[in-house]
């Protein structure tokens, strides 16, 4: 916990602050962007005795000061609070007040925990998750999302966070022609899903568990619903996405986003079913130049903070701001998640 207590700084802005027991704090690994800092970081007053019903009323009570940090710095990490159990992070996902969305569509294996906590990608440690909007290949995704550290990663599993106009920015500067292709194109992303999960892969929701169902006709009404066209195929099912945009513009902070999957289908979406090069392509079915997208892979790390999770952790992001990516890990570890519409 040292270098969270180390670095408290009282803010007095809004609800928090002084007397409120919820301090804005910085730690090392943290960035600013603009004067901002990224992210956010909200950990406890040393003199104030938080159990979880005190901390529950403490953001129910300065909701809007929280929120006004995740708004302004895209991703707020709550450090230091009693929070130990899942269905304790259930409670502070309900104090923040935000509709639950179901996740159906996403890629990656996830299991119920309690109430609307899941478990985070249970993809294997040795893999690393690259970065991704949450859901960004289908049409309904969540516009913000929790996660709870429960079990500190031995070593590494940090959960990398990047800002998307940032990366939207440099790749402008860059590479103006692509940009602008990529943006009057769109893309189209293709997955095979096998018949039941395969944990073996990051991408391994069979398509019973990506459609939650095991009937066929209902899987084409869900697909159809988000976007998708299913293929059968004999041991699984083609779905094809797009072309979708892949970058938007985002209303509420008036700037451009990198809302795509580009990198992580071009980079990741590889198993025994999936070739990652046929994976993402333009929106017209031509290929994407590989050069641009490791390149952009490069961009992504370097702009991106990786903060060590502790035990108690919630980090909060504001899907329509920030990337986030997995690093690999040696178990145990144990985040959950929580996805809100
Ligand atoms: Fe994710």
């Amino acid at each position: 916990m040292g270098e969270a207590s180390e670095a408290k700084m009282p803010v007095a802005v809004g609800g928090g602050g002084s007397g409120t027991g919820l301090l804005e704090g910085s730690i090392p690994q943290q960035k600013s962007f603009d004067g901002i800092p990224f992210p956010a970081i909200v950990s406890s007053d040393a003199s104030f005795d938080f159990d979880l019903s005190r901390f529950i009323d403490a953001i129910t009570h300065h909701k809007s000061w929280l929120q006004g940090l995740l708004h302004c710095s895209g991703a707020l990490l709550l450090r230091g609070f009693p929070v130990v159990t899942a269905s304790d992070f259930d409670s502070v996902v309900q104090a923040f007040g935000y509709d639950e969305l179901p996740y159906v569509g996403g890629a990656a294996p996830r299991t119920n925990v309690v109430g609307r906590v899941f478990t985070a990608n249970e993809s294997p440690p040795d893999q690393k998750i690259p970065f991704h909007h949450e859901m960004a290949q289908v049409p309904e995704f969540p516009s913000k999302l929790f996660f709870f550290c429960e079990e500190e990663p031995a070593s590494g599993g940090e959960t990398p966070i990047v800002l998307s106009h940032l990366v939207y920015n440099r790749m402008k500067e860059k590479y103006p022609e692509f940009v602008e292709k990529l943006d009057e194109l769109g893309l189209i992303y293709t997955r095979i899903l096998g018949v039941g999960d395969d944990p073996s892969s990051p991408i391994g929701r069979g398509w019973q568990s990506t459609f939650l169902t095991t009937d066929k006709s209902v899987a084409e009404e869900r697909a159809a619903r988000l976007g998708m066209k299913l293929e059968w195929m004999e041991d699984g099912v083609k779905t094809i996405t797009g072309p979708i945009p892949a970058i938007k513009f985002e209303q509420t902070r008036g700037r451009k986003i990198w809302f795509n999957s580009m990198v992580a289908a071009y980079t990741g979406w590889e198993d025994a079913r999936n070739d990652p090069v046929k994976a993402v392509t333009f929106g017209d079915g031509t290929p994407l130049p590989s050069k641009i997208i490791y390149d952009c892979l490069k961009i992504l790390d370097n702009e991106s903070v990786a903060i060590p999770w502790q035990k108690g952790d919630i980090l909060l992001l504001d899907n329509l701001a920030v990337l986030h990516s997995r690093r690999s890990f040696k178990p145990p570890r144990r985040i959950l998640a929580s996805l809100c519409k």
